[in-house]
């Protein structure tokens, strides 16, 4: 069967990706190979840093891979804290603290945001492909729900729950990487050889 490498160590998304395209395609993560170590995030887009860590994993397995970057726009905050998102405080409850005291007294409707994932897929030679998810909602004012990770207890839905009031299933129906996996699931069928 053939291989897909995705550029991650975190296991929740692997599930996801498995689920996917898992029964025509062998997915192997980071974990497979550790020689490879951290690749820096160093670009100012999602798609540059997806395409960072997909291309060097390609290039350093010969083998087809495929990596992601995510992270919250804000409106109000001009698009912050962005690529930024993990790196904006050094825990998840400091960073939602922080989100929410830079948007003390802006009004609900100025609280505009989306989460936004970018997938990029990279083939041995350096070739490049790439597919964006994203899921719009506001920031409440206070945090609500134990599922999920990160900003979910502050991101709310147009229905008006958080991210973090979802199942598993549920966020992944809707969730920007969710999105971006569907969306790249007929690239990865048609592309990668058989
Ligand atoms: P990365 O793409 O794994 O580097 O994630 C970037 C950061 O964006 C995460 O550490 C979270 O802070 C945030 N983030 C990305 N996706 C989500 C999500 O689905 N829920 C909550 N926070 C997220």
């Amino acid at each position: 069967m053939n291989e897909l490498v995705f550029a991650t160590t975190n296991r929740g998304k692997l599930v996801e990706l498995e689920g996917l395209v898992g029964a025509r395609l062998s997915v192997r993560s980071l974990k497979d190979f550790p020689s490879l170590g951290e690749i820096a995030e160093t670009a100012d887009t999602f798609e540059g840093n997806a395409a960072l860590k997909a291309v060097a994993v390609a290039a350093a397995t010969g083998r087809w891979a495929l990596a992601d970057d995510s992270g919250l726009e804000v409106d109000a905050l001009g698009g912050r804290p962005g690529v930024w998102s993990a790196r904006y405080a050094p825990t998840d409850a400091e960073r939602i603290a922080k989100l929410l005291s830079e948007l003390e007294g802006v009004p609900a409707e100025a609280r505009s945001a989306r989460f936004v994932c970018a997938l990029c897929l990279a083939s041995p030679a350096g070739a490049t492909v790439f597919r964006r998810g994203t899921c719009e909602g506001r920031i409440g004012v206070t945090p609500r729900g134990e599922h999920g990770f990160g900003y979910d207890p502050i991101f709310v839905l147009p229905s008006g729950h958080t991210l973090a009031e979802l199942t598993h299933e549920q966020k992944s129906g809707l969730s920007h990487r969710g999105q971006a996996f569907r969306a790249m699931q007929p690239a990865l069928e048609r592309l990668l050889p058989r």
